[in-house]
């Protein structure tokens, strides 16, 4: 028989079990395989974080030592696959650009598609982890019409993203603590976040067997959307254009509670959060300290928390529990970094990239079934056929 009823969207759907990530939607908790996210964005670097959200547990020194070793050395990624970046067009969006080499990934990997045991899963994950960052560096450079940079396998993971983005050619590179801490609690902040459009989307297509970069390569289609990762990109230009305006926040306010108008107020509400996003409330005290270490003034930064501070007190958002959300600061610190707007977006990828991971390890070890959901058919009972002349 037929299903009865649906849920669109999955609002009260669960889609399966898992252990890594604990969400608490009213009391605004987030937690990676038990941790708190404020003690791991303080505390933990961003390989360790990718090294508990895989595997489960914190790594000792040791295991922490050999996976980095693992990933250092295959860092490599295929000079045919720079055929591939050079084939789009230098406005090309780069997450349109990283789905696209992720999934051509595939073809230089083969080995890495029909994985089944914990072995084989480990080599697969470690090679993604491993040539993400290059791929996404990639895409930030051909838009700069830069020479590609390979990084520097003496560097921790981050710093070697940060190398691999803005090292210029004849010129030392040097690391900024300052930069390098600000990128990895980012980073650490977006690693996973239970079962969002993205992660839902990357367990689904695993749950068909296809591979581990398949997988992701839909997931990174799917965190492109402006509801969902594309926010960050939105809401630097919903206030670059509240800047041109004349700063009049009232107005977008307004706009954001019409019903008759599509425009959203970008970074604001979220599906599970009802009273705060934890990682909004760390971003924003990360987005002063990074712009007043690095001595950047940024006026975008005053209109985001002026527009915050009026809807916070608004009984529209404040009726339909609406607060900011991860990407409602996170673009003003990617900006201070130097990062581009059209690849905010990338770097949730980056920072989504373990959670992604992770999910579809434990999807495929507990041997779910292929996702498949039922509908209730509203369309025309049967019709008979009809010759085009008689239409
Ligand atoms: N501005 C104005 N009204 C809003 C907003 C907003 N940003 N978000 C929700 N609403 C209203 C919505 O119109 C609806 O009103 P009503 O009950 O009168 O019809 C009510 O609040 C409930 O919203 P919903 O769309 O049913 O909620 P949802 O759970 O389906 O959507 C959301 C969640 C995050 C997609 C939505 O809040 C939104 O579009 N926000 C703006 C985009 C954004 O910031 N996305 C990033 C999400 S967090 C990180 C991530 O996933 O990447």
């Amino acid at each position: 028989g037929g299903v009865t009823t649906i849920d669109p969207g999955y609002k009260n759907t669960g889609s399966c079990e898992s252990a890594i990530t604990f969400l608490d939607g009213e009391k605004g908790i987030l937690r990676y395989r038990g941790y708190s996210i404020e003690e791991l964005a303080e505390k933990a670097d961003f390989l360790e974080v990718c090294y508990l959200l895989i595997f489960g547990n914190l790594p000792t020194a040791t295991e922490l030592e050999k996976f980095d070793k693992d990933i250092k050395e295959e860092s490599h990624v295929d000079e045919d696959m720079k055929k591939i970046l050079d084939g789009f067009p230098k406005s090309a969006h780069p997450m349109g650009v990283l789905s696209s080499l992720t999934s051509a990934l595939i073809a230089f990997n083969p080995g890495s598609v029909d994985v089944d045991s914990e072995e084989e899963m480990y080599n697969a994950i470690v090679k993604i982890l491993a040539k993400f960052p290059v791929l996404a560096a990639w895409t930030m450079r051909k838009r700069k019409s830069l020479p590609l940079d390979y990084g520097d396998s003496s560097l921790g993971y981050v710093e070697n993203l940060h190398k691999m983005m803005f090292a210029r050619p004849n010129k030392t590179y040097e690391a900024n603590k300052i930069v390098n801490d600000a990128l990895d609690k980012l980073l650490i902040l977006h690693a996973d976040h239970e079962q969002n459009c993205s992660t839902s989307t990357v367990r689904i297509v695993g749950s068909s067997h296809a591979g581990l970069f398949a997988s992701l390569s839909a997931g990174i289609s799917a965190l492109w959307g402006p509801l969902h990762g594309g926010a960050n990109q939105a809401v630097i230009e919903m206030l670059e254009a509240i800047k041109e305006d004349g700063g009049d926040t009232a107005k977008y306010i307004n706009k954001a509670k019409d019903k008759e108008d599509s425009f959203r107020l970008m970074g604001f509400g979220h599906r599970v959060y009802k009273n705060f996003d934890p990682r909004a409330k760390i971003i924003k005290k990360s987005a002063e300290e990074v712009l007043g270490n690095l001595g950047i003034e940024d006026p975008v930064l005053d209109i985001a928390k002026g527009l915050s501070e009026v809807a916070l007190k608004d009984e529209y958002f404040v009726q339909r529990k609406l607060y900011p959300n991860v990407d409602f600061y996170s673009g003003i610190i990617y900006r201070a970094l130097g990062i581009p707007t059209e690849m905010f977006t990338v770097m949730f990828a980056l920072g989504r990239l373990p959670g992604w991971i992770a999910q579809w390890r434990e999807m495929r070890l507990r041997k779910e079934p292929i996702g498949r959901p039922r509908q209730i058919y509203i369309g025309e009972n049967h019709r008979d056929f009809k010759e085009i002349s008689e239409r």
